[in-house]
C-alpha cells in the first residue's frame, strides 16, 4: 500500500481504527476523519511511528458545511485518493437533530457519505483503479425499509423528548439500507470509470463502543452478546477489519463492484436492498438535500 492514500470516516475508534492500523502497517497514508480529537491524534502519531503515515482531520460529519470544508481541504492537499471508507456510524436512542435539521442517523450514516463521496469523486477518478467501501450491516435486513414520507425520521420516535431503543434500531436499519441503495446506484453511475464501490457487513455485535448509548434490557442483551463474542473471539474489531483490508487491497477485487461482503466472503443483500424504485427515490431526495449527484451519471460527459 506504499504510495496509496486511504480515507476512513469514523477512523479514530472501533473498526475504522483497526483498519487504519493494519493499512498503516502496510505503508499506506491514512486520512483519519472523526470528531474524536484525542483518539484521532493518538492514532495518527501511532501510525506515523511505523511504516505508514497518517493525518487526522477533525470533522463533525453531521454538519454538511463541515463535510464540504473537509473535502475542499483534502482536494487542495492531496493529488490522489485510492480508497474511501464510508465507515462512520451511530446508533443512539436519543433523537438528536443537526442545526440543519437532519436526524443524526440520517446525517451521519447516509447524507454525509453521499455528499463526501460526490465531492471526492474527481480525486478518486484521478487515482484509478480506486475503491469506495461502504460500511453497512446485516441490520439492513431487520426492518420494513425506508418510509418515503419520513426520510428524516420524524415519526419513529413517538415522543421526541424520550430515548427509545426500538426507534434507534429502526433509524439504524434504514441508515444501513440507505448505504446499500447508495452502493447499487453509485456502482451503475460509475460503470467504466475505474472506481468501484462495494459494501461490508462487519459482523454481529462487534465489540466497539457504538452500542454504548443503549439502555435497560437492550444494554444487558448487548453486554451478554459482547461477553460471549469476546470469549470465543468472533466479534473483535480486528476480525472485522480484515474484511475492510481485503476490500481495500486484494488485487483480485480490483474490478469487483456492487458486492456485499461479510468476514471476507461475498454475502447476499436483502431483496429490498436490490429494489430499484426505493434506491432511485432515495437518490433524488439526497440530491435535493445536498445539491450534489444530480440525475446525470457522473461518468457520462
Ligand atoms: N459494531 C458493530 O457491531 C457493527 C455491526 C454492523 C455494522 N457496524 C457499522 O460499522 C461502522 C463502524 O462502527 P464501529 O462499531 O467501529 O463504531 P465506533 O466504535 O463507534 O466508531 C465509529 C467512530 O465514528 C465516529 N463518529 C460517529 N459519528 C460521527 C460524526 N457525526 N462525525 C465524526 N465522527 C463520527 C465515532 O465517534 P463517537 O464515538 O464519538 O460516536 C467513532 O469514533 C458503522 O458504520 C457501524 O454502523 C457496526
Amino acid at each position: 500500500m506504499r504510495g496509496k492514500t486511504v480515507l476512513i470516516t469514523g477512523g479514530a475508534r472501533g473498526m475504522g481504527r483497526e483498519t487504519a492500523r493494519m493499512l498503516g502497517a502496510m505503508g499506506a497514508h491514512i486520512v483519519i476523519v472523526d470528531w474524536e480529537g484525542e483518539a484521532g491524534t493518538r492514532l495518527r502519531d501511532e501510525i506515523n511511528a511505523g511504516p505508514g503515515s497518517a493525518e487526522f482531520c477533525f470533522c463533525e460529519l453531521t454538519c454538511m458545511g463541515a463535510v464540504r470544508e473537509l473535502a475542499a481541504n483534502l482536494i487542495k492537499a492531496h493529488e490522489r485518493l485510492d480508497v474511501l471508507f464510508c465507515n462512520a456510524g451511530i446508533t443512539d436512542p436519543v433523537r438528536r437533530v443537526t442545526p440543519e435539521g437532519y436526524e443524526h442517523h440520517v446525517a451521519t450514516c447516509h447524507l454525509a457519505h453521499f455528499l463526501l463521496t460526490h465531492l471526492l469523486l474527481d480525486l478518486l477518478k484521478q487515482s484509478t483503479p480506486s475503491r469506495i467501501i461502504m460500511i453497512s450491516s446485516e441490520a439492513h435486513k431487520a426492518g420494513d425499509g425506508l418510509d418515503f414520507d419520513d426520510l428524516n425520521n420524524e415519526l419513529i420516535w413517538k415522543d421526541h423528548s424520550k430515548p427509545s431503543n426500538s426507534a434507534s434500531f429502526t433509524a439504524y436499519h434504514r441508515a444501513k439500507l440507505s448505504n446499500l441503495y447508495f452502493m447499487y446506484e453509485m456502482a451503475e453511475r460509475l460503470t467504466g470509470s475505474g472506481v468501484t464501490i462495494n459494501a461490508i457487513s462487519p459482523g454481529f455485535f462487534v465489540n466497539t463502543s457504538i452500542y454504548r448509548n443503549l439502555t435497560g434490557v437492550f444494554m444487558l442483551g448487548a453486554k451478554i452478546v459482547f461477553g460471549a463474542g469476546t470469549l470465543f473471539g468472533w466479534n473483535t474489531p480486528q476480525r472485522s477489519a480484515k474484511t475492510y483490508v481485503k476490500l481495500a487491497t486484494d488485487p483480485d477485487l480490483q474490478t469487483t463492484t456492487a458486492t456485499y461482503f461479510e468476514h471476507e466472503k461475498v454475502k447476499a443483500t436483502s431483496d429490498l436492498a436490490k429494489a430499484l424504485e426505493p434506491r432511485k427515490q432515495l437518490w433524488e431526495w439526497s440530491v435535493r438535500q445536498t445539491g450534489v449527484g444530480s440525475a446525470v451519471a457522473p461518468n457520462v460527459e
